[in-house]
């Protein structure tokens, strides 16, 4: 299933040691990480996102989309509850205002910001982080959020499929947590949480790697996987992602999985008025 879980292991994996990053993530937060920058693009693009905006970006992870907002001059703000992701956000963005913490209880006053984001780090098991954003928005402040859309129907499904090696109940777990990229629920969660104009677009994301052994130690360092490499063994896990992988090198061109992901965009009401 995707990657991404609600924990430090986060996106991007296990191999954190206690004073930071261990070699498995550094490898992926700077090998893998990159290809997010697609998304992250398009979603500032489609928020018009620009040096006017205050933006806060929740579950920012390591904050690469945070490092993009700021090119656009956006004055910056983000939140994660891994401290080891946010000295990398920090390390990367000195001048932004990054904190340590949960998503459902933000440390910001109530219309700090002009707009939100958050990439894939709203879950089916997060929801009620959203009373948080609003709350923290101004009156028709912006919020944008992706999701995994139709993980199965993917191009690139066959990228995610070493990750069913987890145990039953965790497979089920992960697939529960992308329930939110199903046409309708979205959208109805947006609605419910008083947010207006909501709309679905559909977000660019895709992973390439140079080669089949590349591919399956970046793969190894993901949040999923450590389930899996838990349930096989990481030998085992490997050689089935690498097995996996040969059968979709092209001559001449790198491996390149693409995945369907869903961003939705809405605002928050201008006036008690519109939000009736
Ligand atoms: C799938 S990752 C996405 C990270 C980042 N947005 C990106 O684009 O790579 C999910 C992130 O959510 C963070 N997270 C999980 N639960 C959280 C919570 N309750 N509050 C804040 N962050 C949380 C994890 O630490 C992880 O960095």
């Amino acid at each position: 299933m995707a990657p991404g879980v609600g924990d430090e292991r986060g996106t991007v994996g296990l191999a954190v040691g206690r004073r930071g990053l261990g070699p498995a993530r550094r490898r992926l937060l700077t090998l893998s990480e990159p290809a997010n920058c697609r998304e992250y693009v398009a979603l500032h693009h489609r928020l018009r996102v620009d040096q006017a905006d205050r933006l806060l970006d929740v579950a920012c992870g390591s904050g690469l989309a945070i490092e993009l907002a700021r090119l656009r001059g956006a004055t910056c703000a983000g939140i994660d509850a891994s401290p080891r992701l946010i000295a990398v956000a920090r390390d990367r963005s000195p001048d932004a205002d990054l904190r340590v913490g949960d998503m459902h209880a933000l440390p910001w006053a109530d219309h700090t910001f002009d707009v939100a984001t958050s990439f894939r780090g709203i879950w089916g098991t997060t929801p009620d982080a959203l009373a948080e954003f609003h709350r923290v928005l101004v009156p028709g402040g912006r919020i944008g959020i992706t999701v995994w859309g139709h993980i199965k129907a993917s191009a690139g499904a066959w990228a995610l499929a070493p990750f069913r090696l987890a145990a039953e109940p965790k497979v089920a777990n992960q697939a529960a947590m992308v329930a939110l990229g199903r046409p309708g629920v979205g959208e109805e969660l947006l609605t419910r949480y008083g947010f207006v104009e909501v709309e679905r677009v559909r977000i660019p994301f895709a992973w390439e790697f140079p080669d089949p052994e590349t591919y399956a130690r970046v793969l190894a360092a993901t949040g999923p996987a450590y389930e899996a490499v838990q349930q096989v063994g990481e030998p085992a896990f490997l050689e089935a992602a690498i097995e996996t992988a040969r059968q979709h090198v092209r001559e001449g061109l790198p491996l390149r999985a693409e995945i369907d992901l869903v961003g939705y965009l809405a605002r928050t009401p201008q006036s008690v008025k519109e939000s009736r």
